[in-house]
């Protein structure tokens, strides 16, 4: 096995094979597929993290989607959203401290008022930051209209899950309707990108009734659809949701940790030139969960910005990290992480997707 795995490893290009056997890895062989992505991390991107200033503006959502904590069926969820002062000295923090760029995110909404609110935040952000705060939105299906009037607002890239990629698995995890359609989805990813966007998607792992075949897709998917950015973790039950009745089928946790980090691991030997993100999910598992997926291929990471009040009521999952802390003290802590992982953090820059970069020709 331990050569079947250097040789896939010495190869340029992968079948579905090679990837299900590099992420069927076992203790002892993922070192070297971890070893490979690590190298490959720092011959492309370098040893560079980039900050995404996290603010989760609000949890009110209009879907019903079967795993998450804040689905509109939650009865027992308290619904905020946070202040247009409170989004302004959040992203005010972020400059000061020259974290680069913000990501906004929230559930899925959508209404002529709410995009007006978000593309007016868009416009007083890039206006109090003399435009150097990079933004990404994370706001869900939208209108290719919608799109681009917050890209025109100063939005430059877009993180749209797809969740699971097989169209297939997506009606066992989403209510079989319109608002929860497989292919609007993917039509929305195409959107974002026709608009302009840096696009960036992603998968849960560990999933009830997801075997390692269907994440060697995922990673044929990014690949197939060219994805300039993935942000990917573990999946992480949640009581009051419909998936819970399912935990029975869930790997250990310990083991959808590991099984994440040879995702992200080797997604980056796949994909050398895109922006992954150590996810806070991985964080929820492991204690040093984001630093270990640093180590073997992620090279971004959202210190958590949103005002601490809030932070317990989005809770997408059980055990979410950063809910008692504020962004002072995200942002020492995460320092320390970063170097102890061996990163330097890319204060003050975008650190936008190379890829981009080199399938657009755009500076
Ligand atoms: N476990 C892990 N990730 C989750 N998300 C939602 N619910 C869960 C969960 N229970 C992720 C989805 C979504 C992102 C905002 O959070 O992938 O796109
Ligand atoms: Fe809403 Fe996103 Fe949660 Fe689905 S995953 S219920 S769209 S917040
Ligand atoms: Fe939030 Fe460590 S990053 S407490």
């Amino acid at each position: 096995m331990s050569d079947r795995i250097k040789s896939v490893l010495d190869q340029d290009t992968f079948s579905k094979t090679d990837l299900v056997t590099l992420l069927s890895a076992d203790e002892e062989l993922r070192k070297l597929v971890f070893a490979k992505a690590e190298e490959v991390k720092n011959l492309f991107v370098g040893n560079k993290v980039y900050y995404r200033g996290l603010i989760e503006f609000s949890n009110l959502c209009g879907k019903n989607c079967y795993y998450c904590g804040i689905r509109a069926g939650n009865k027992n969820a308290h619904r905020y959203e946070v202040t247009e002062q409170e989004v302004l000295d959040a992203a005010r923090y972020a400059y000061e401290n020259q974290f680069g760029s913000l990501v906004i995110q929230a559930g899925e909404r959508s209404g002529v008022q709410y995009v007006k609110r978000i593309e007016r935040l868009i416009k007083m952000i890039k206006q109090m930051s003399n435009g150097e705060l990079g933004i990404t939105l994370s706001l869900g299906e939208q209108s290719e209209e919608t799109y681009r009037r917050w890209f025109e607002a100063g939005a430059h890239r877009y993180l749209l899950r797809i969740e699971v990629s097989n169209p297939d698995l997506y009606p066992k995890y989403h209510p079989n309707n319109k608002a929860h359609d497989y292919n609007e989805r993917l039509e929305a990813l195409y959107r974002l990108r026709k608009v302009g966007y840096q696009v960036g998607t992603g998968v849960m792992i560990g999933l009830p009734f997801q075997t390692v075949e269907d994440l060697a897709d995922d990673l044929l998917f990014f690949q197939k659809h060219d994805i300039d950015m993935v942000g990917m973790g573990p999946y992480i039950e949640h009581e009051n949701t419909p998936m819970y009745e399912h935990r029975h089928l869930l790997l250990p946790k310990t083991e959808r940790f590991y099984l994440s980090l040879k995702m992200v691991a080797v997604l980056r030997i796949l994909m050398k030139d895109i922006n992954i993100a150590a996810t806070t999910a991985m964080q929820a598992i492991d204690p040093v969960g984001r630093e270990k997926a640093i180590k073997v291929g992620a090279n971004i990471i959202m210190p958590n910005l949103t005002p601490t009040k809030y932070r317990d009521d989005y809770l997408l999952y059980e055990d979410k990290p950063c809910t008692d802390e504020d962004a002072e003290e995200c942002k020492r802590c995460l320092e320390a992480r970063i170097h102890m992982a061996g990163g330097e953090i890319g204060y003050g820059e975008w650190g936008d997707s190379k890829h981009f970069k080199n399938r657009t020709g755009k500076p």
